[in-house]
């Protein structure tokens, strides 16, 4: 059955066609809005300039030595991830914006249970993307990092 709207009809669209094609718009527009569909997205805050220095953070001592190294009031965690490199992750997490926490070599987020390891992907718990990576700069001679969004 055709459409009684005119300009479905002179576009061959009928009413079935119009509502399914509608609905799959719809709910592809709330996805797209929620980052993956699974809760969060982009969650990394976008003002971040930040610089560290190492020596205050012993657990950043050694290869895989994790630290929370927030300042004005952004949760932000470094990772050593080799001897001369460093990562840095917002804690903000991807699923509703709970602080996540240090947990042995990654982290967790007390509120749904949702983990991350120290690269900042998902790894399990509550379903939802991987922690935002910051861009970092090492300066070897002064000892600190920068942290920038
Ligand atoms: S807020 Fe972190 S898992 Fe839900």
């Amino acid at each position: 059955m055709m459409s009684d709207c005119a300009n479905c009809r002179s576009a061959g669209v009928n009413r079935r066609e119009f509502l399914t094609t509608g609905s799959a718009l719809a709910i592809t527009a709330v996805l797209a809005a929620c980052g993956d569909g699974i809760g969060g997205g982009a969650t990394g805050p976008s003002n971040v300039s930040e610089t560290v220095v190492l020596a205050n953070y012993s657990a950043l001592g050694a290869v895989g030595g994790i630290a929370v190294v927030s300042g004005a009031g952004t949760p932000i965690a470094v990772v050593r991830s080799a001897t001369s490199q460093y990562r840095a992750y917002s804690l903000i997490c991807p699923h509703q914006r709970t602080t996540v926490l240090i947990n042995g070599t990654g982290f967790r987020c007390p509120n749904h249970g949702a983990t991350f390891n120290a690269s900042g992907a998902w790894t399990g718990g509550q379903r939802t993307s991987g922690l935002s990576e910051f861009t970092v700069a090492l300066n070897t001679t002064a000892g600190t990092l920068t942290i920038t969004s």
